[in-house]
């Protein structure tokens, strides 16, 4: 900018002066300007009404609870999709192949499990779930099992009655696809080692080819 626009002499020197002075420096009377100080007072008159509605008290208006109502509602919309997925092998295995799905389950897993599992699976208070070794698992659909029927007079809980059928499932699926990271947990290793998941076979899978 120029010298001479910042001196700003047209404005500060035609404005009144304050009586304020303190050692020989005077204040200009320079006041804000009318329409930027009714905006200011319209944007604190704005807030208590808007708070009211969104956030007092009436469930379902504030941005996050209908986000929560979206999603749910979507998820709902993606399980008439699939139908009511089987804890059978079959199934998750298949789901533990399907990228997409596999997400609803981490979800679920970091929702409800994470706790006592730890956020990726490598065991607190429950044992690690990414090793070779389990205490109440022989084949896959042993996950689904104990998720819905818990373990251990219910330190490990029962979820059936918390989580959808799907849900279940999904986070089965997602618990199976932990097995072989091996991560280092606090326990060590509990149990026994049991035979490999069954083996995928797509043939099953009519649709996605996703071969680009
Ligand atoms: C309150 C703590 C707690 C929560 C929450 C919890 N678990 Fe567990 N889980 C345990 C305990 C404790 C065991 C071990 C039970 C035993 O000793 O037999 C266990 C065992 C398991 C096992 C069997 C592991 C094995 O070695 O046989 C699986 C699979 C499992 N949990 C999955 C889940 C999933 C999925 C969730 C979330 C939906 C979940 N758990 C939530 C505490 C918990």
């Amino acid at each position: 900018m120029s010298s001479a626009a910042s001196e700003n002499k047209s404005v500060v020197g035609d404005a009144p002066k304050t009586d304020h002075a303190y050692d020989g420096i005077e204040e200009f009377d320079n006041p804000l300007p009318g329409w930027w100080k009714w905006l200011f007072i319209a944007t604190i008159a704005f807030c208590p009404p808007y708070w009211l509605y969104y956030h007092g008290g009436t469930p379902g208006r504030s941005i996050e609870d209908s986000y929560g109502v979206a999603l749910a509602e979507n998820t709902r919309l993606q399980f008439e999709e699939i139908g009511e997925l089987k804890p059978d092998a079959a199934t998750l295995v298949e789901y533990m192949h399907k990228d997409n799905w596999l997400r609803v389950g981490k979800i679920v897993f970091q929702t409800h499990c994470v706790s006592c599992h730890d956020r990726d699976g490598q065991g607190k208070v429950g044992p690690n779930l990414t090793d070779e070794y389990f205490k109440n698992v022989n084949t896959i659909e042993d996950i689904a099992k104990v998720v819905n029927n818990g373990a251990a007079a219910g330190a490990m809980p029962k979820w059936s009655n918390r989580l959808h059928p799907n849900e279940v499932v999904l986070v089965s699926a997602y618990v199976a696809s932990m097995r072989g990271e091996n991560l280092d947990g606090p326990r060590g290793a509990e149990g026994k080692t049991i035979p490999p998941w069954p083996e995928y076979t797509p043939e099953a899978a009519t649709e996605s080819d996703s071969a680009p």
